[in-house]
């Protein structure tokens, strides 16, 4: 299995996005993660975006990019592993878990939470270790996953 990348983040919007609109980002998603091998999920709430998405260095790199420019939103804080063996979400080009209300478990909250923390804390000399980050990120998907398909 060939190296794989991921990467966490938060962001928040430059304008309010319409239910529409977060429709047709979503799709667009969907189809280019899908012919580019990339797999994860995109979350809204209040006015933030938080996604995690996974797939072979140069085409998450590539992705990265594009978000960084994307001038619809502004990263707050992200985080990037380019570690990862296997897929944590190996069947959704990109989960939209706004609309996938079955499980009351909230990761999402605990991650943005942590991601916050993380941006709060960067100057400081505190240690941050992104290990726990990632530990709730495989549970997130432990769940999601199982909502999803079972
Ligand atoms: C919150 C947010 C999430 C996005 N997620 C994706 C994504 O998962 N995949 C994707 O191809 N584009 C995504 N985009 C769009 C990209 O920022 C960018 O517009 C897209 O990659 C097309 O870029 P290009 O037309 O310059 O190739 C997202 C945009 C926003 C604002």
């Amino acid at each position: 299995m060939s190296q794989l990348a991921c990467v966490l983040y938060l962001s928040i919007e430059n304008k309010p996005f319409s239910e529409t609109s977060l429709d047709l980002l979503v799709s667009s998603a969907q189809t280019t993660n899908k012919s580019h091998g990339i797999t994860g999920f995109l979350y809204y709430k209040q006015r933030h975006f938080f996604q995690y998405i996974e797939g072979t260095p140069d085409k998450i790199n590539d992705l990265l990019d594009n978000l960084k420019k994307d001038t619809r939103h502004k990263i707050l804080e992200f985080v990037q592993d380019n570690t990862l063996n296997d897929r944590r979400f190996p069947n959704w080009d990109m989960g939209d878990l706004k609309t996938n209300q079955l499980m009351q478990i909230k990761f999402e909250d605990l991650i943005i939470e942590n991601l916050l923390w993380k941006k709060t804390y960067k100057n400081t000399n505190l240690p941050i270790n992104d290990a726990n980050l990632w530990k709730l990120v495989d549970k997130l998907a432990f769940f999601r996953n199982k909502g999803h398909f079972s």
